[in-house]
């Protein structure tokens, strides 16, 4: 077991009666990426994300005592999605179960419901495991802080919600609190650690505090290569070795550009940050590309715009073929129109969603 003074088991006081907590969490975007893993969901880098406001994924988290003499010896649980039965689900959850029990050993003492809804179309493109098991872990650790006979201090309560999400997706470790969030060890970042995330939350320009995102979905169907599968093609890549140190420099200079603010600078590190991740999608073994003809089409078009109309708009890409378009919010006036005539018929039924930087999980 890690040692971290949040994983000191506090002395519970659990419920007789069945009961349950609703919270939502946020999906995040990442701006210097992580991409490779040790075992344990242990980033190879160190990362940073703005956290986003308006894909969140509501959970509604129900629990019923179980009879002690059952003597079950692992969590029960049933999952619903948009008020449907998921078994498919069902195998990642009870991974998270088993990984979060040394952390949270009172899980087994109670059978679950999990009802989860998404407020971005499911199926599109965004992934949903970064918000799906921040809000999780927040529902978990909420029930353990009601539950505790001691307060939990605010600062080891988010230590550990980050913590127990990246048991579940490691980006989710970065869904916790916002408005930016970094995750991994990294010299420039005292208090960084690979086991959780946590909120940047000095010398970043207020310029970066309501920025937007607009996430143009391009391809809604299901992924051909997972994550998964992504992280694990780092083991043996070619270019591991100099992708990790690129990125720990990478994130340095993020951090002087967030907090002097230069635009240019900032949209050049975050492009660089995209197109290096699926670079090493398409030369890992074996090779895969997941961008498709119309993210390239946006891509350039965004290029072509920020020189001519001279503004600050760049973009930056998930595992997937989805772009997310970051700019000031300022600049959305000007920004919107372009995106609804030039992109939106890029994008399949002509979709996109706006988002912007926002604050992390909430109970509701
Ligand atoms: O959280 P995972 O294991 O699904 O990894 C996702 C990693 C990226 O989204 C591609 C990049 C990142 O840092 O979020």
């Amino acid at each position: 077991m890690a040692s971290a003074p949040f994983l000191t088991l506090p002395e519970l006081e659990l419920p007789q009666s069945a009961g349950s907590i609703t919270v939502s969490a946020p999906s995040n975007i990442a701006l210097v990426k992580y991409w490779g893993k040790s075992k344990g969901q242990i980033p190879k880098n160190a990362s940073i994300s703005f956290t986003l406001s308006h894909c969140l994924t509501r959970t509604t988290l129900s629990y019923t005592p179980l009879i002690l003499s059952k003597g079950v010896a692992a969590p029960e649980f049933d999952v619903f999605v948009d008020g449907k039965s998921k078994p498919e689900f069902a195998p990642k959850i009870f991974t998270f179960f088993e990984r979060i029990t040394p952390y949270m050993p009172w899980v087994s003492s109670f059978q679950w419901r999990i009802d989860t809804k998404n407020t971005f179309p499911h199926g599109s493109g965004i992934a949903s495991s970064a918000s799906g098991f921040a809000a999780l872990a927040g529902a978990l650790m909420h029930l353990e802080a009601s539950w505790s006979r001691q307060p939990i201090d605010q600062e080891l309560w988010t230590d550990k919600t980050s913590f127990l999400a990246r048991l579940g997706s490691g980006s989710a470790a970065r869904s916790v609190i916002g408005p930016l969030m970094y995750w991994g060890q990294h010299p420039a970042l005292s208090q960084s650690s690979d086991l959780y995330a946590r909120a940047l939350s000095q010398n970043i320009d207020p310029i970066f505090l309501d920025y937007k995102d607009t996430i143009l979905l391009v391809d809604q169907g299901e992924k051909e290569v997972s994550s998964t599968v992504g992280h694990n093609l780092m083991h043996d890549h070619p270019f591991a070795t100099q992708r990790f140190e690129q990125a720990q420099d990478n994130l340095a200079r993020l951090l002087d550009i967030l907090s002097g603010g230069d635009l240019d600078e900032f949209c050049a590190l975050v492009e660089t940050e995209a197109l290096t991740l699926h670079a090493m999608m398409m030369t890992s073994n074996p090779s895969y590309v997941l961008m498709k003809p119309n993210t390239l089409a946006i891509i350039d078009k965004v290029r072509k715009f920020r020189r001519t109309a001279n503004v600050p708009l760049c973009f930056t890409l998930d595992a997937g073929a989805n772009v997310h378009l970051l700019y000031p919010a300022n600049f959305a006036q000007q920004i919107m129109p372009w995106i609804q005539q030039e992109l939106s018929p890029l994008c399949q039924g002509g979709q996109f969603i706006e988002d912007q930087v926002g604050q992390g999980l909430k109970k509701l």
